[in-house]
């Protein structure tokens, strides 16, 4: 980022704190003008896009918390994008695939699906699909408004909208299930980063200039990947620590892409969040926190110490649920429940975890 750019940062936010300081222990919500945000990513984000694309159930007790029914989340109830969205006070984002929900994209839309990873290119739905949606997306919202189409996203639209990627973990876990070396698996991790890379550069040509980057988590202490894996590199909390350290490797790397973009696309601003140590901190402080059993999944099979079978996965006939109200971190030995969600998204808005140290929603005052 320019000097010019890093000097009208503070200075909004400056002024934001000392108009609306009031305001803020509140809300971080857009008042002058809407908030539009893009997002980029895997089943982390996706907000019904899988059920949507490919008509794939997601039965419940997905969704039991909240929403009382599923809505193709894979969680008990809300995701960290859904918090995200509330704190600007902007509706849920409506999946892109969703054909049924009508003209509910006015505050942007979201790509994100599971399953989702960098590469291979051209699979559905790997990131450089996912930025040609959105380049369709844009294209028809521009043909639609010209043609006298209400309340679609205009050009000045998608310029101040937020652009939020949040990919990479099944790139890494999946070459590790796929027995893929930890050398091997690292030595990969430049090509996915480049995808990552272009996929920003792409939406800056589009008239991107905001960005919302994710690291990955410490996906070596998912239970799900702990249960299947064959060489169990425990370390001393019990997660999988090659895959740990997989994560780090890329998240060091990410890192460094992150600054590389803020030079190359001068004036874009583009915020780094370090998910990996919300997460790490989490789980390994659960009890701290008020949380049980972090290794372990509220819906799932087989008992203690995961409760994961693959035969037997959340919402398949026979899977057994934790109680309402208890506090798990693991929803399915994957994706996180609510409360973890909630947790989660508390410290992301903290800004805390954010390279530079810039609120969530500065992209739209
Ligand atoms: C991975 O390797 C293990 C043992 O070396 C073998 O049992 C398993 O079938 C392999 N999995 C895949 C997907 O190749
Ligand atoms: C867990 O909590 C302790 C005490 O607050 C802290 O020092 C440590 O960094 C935390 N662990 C992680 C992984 O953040």
């Amino acid at each position: 980022m320019s000097f010019g750019g890093v000097l009208w940062i503070s200075m909004t936010i400056c002024i934001f704190f000392s108009s609306v300081s009031l305001a803020l222990s509140v809300s971080s919500g857009c008042s002058s003008k809407p908030a539009v945000v893009f997002v980029f990513g895997d089943s982390n984000s996706d907000t019904g896009g899988l059920v949507s694309g490919l008509g794939f159930p997601v039965n419940l007790p997905n969704g039991r918390t909240f929403f009382h029914r599923s809505t193709g989340r894979l969680s008990d109830g809300r995701l960290v994008i859904d918090f995200l969205c509330q704190s600007l006070n902007t509706r849920f984002l409506t999946p892109y695939l969703d054909s049924m929900s009508g003209s509910t994209f006015t505050n942007g839309a979201n790509f994100a699906v599971v399953g989702s990873s960098t590469l291979p290119k051209y699979l559905p739905f790997s990131l450089n699909i996912q930025v040609m949606q959105f380049q369709h997306f844009k294209a028809r919202s521009l043909q639609l408004a010209t043609s006298g189409a209400k309340n679609m996203i205009n050009d000045q639209g998608f310029r101040d909208a937020l652009y939020l990627i949040d990919i990479g973990q099944n790139d890494l876990a999946d070459s590790f299930t796929k027995n893929l070396s930890y050398v091997q698996v690292i030595k990969r991790i430049p090509t996915v980063i480049t995808e990552i890379e272009n996929a920003v550069k792409s939406l800056y040509n589009e008239g991107g200039r905001k960005f919302w980057v994710h690291n990955t988590g410490p996906f070596g202490c998912l239970p799900k990947l702990i249960a299947l894996s064959q060489k169990k590199d425990l370390d001393s909390f019990g997660c999988l620590s090659s895959y740990n350290s997989a994560a780090r490797l890329f998240n060091e790397a990410l890192y460094h892409s992150s600054q590389k973009l803020r030079t190359e696309l001068k004036d874009a601003t583009l915020v780094y969040v370090d998910i990996y140590a919300i997460k790490n901190d989490l789980i390994t402080n659960a009890t701290k926190y008020g949380f049980t059993n972090p290794l372990m999944v509220c819906c799932g099979f087989g008992g203690p110490p995961y409760n994961f079978d693959a035969r037997v996965t959340c919402g398949q006939p026979g899977y057994q649920v934790c109680d309402e109200g208890s506090r798990y971190v693991s929803w399915d030995g994957i994706h996180y429940t609510e409360a973890a969600n909630t947790w989660i998204a508390s410290k992301i808005l903290s800004t805390a975890y954010s390279t530079p140290r810039i609120p969530f929603g500065f992209f739209c005052h």
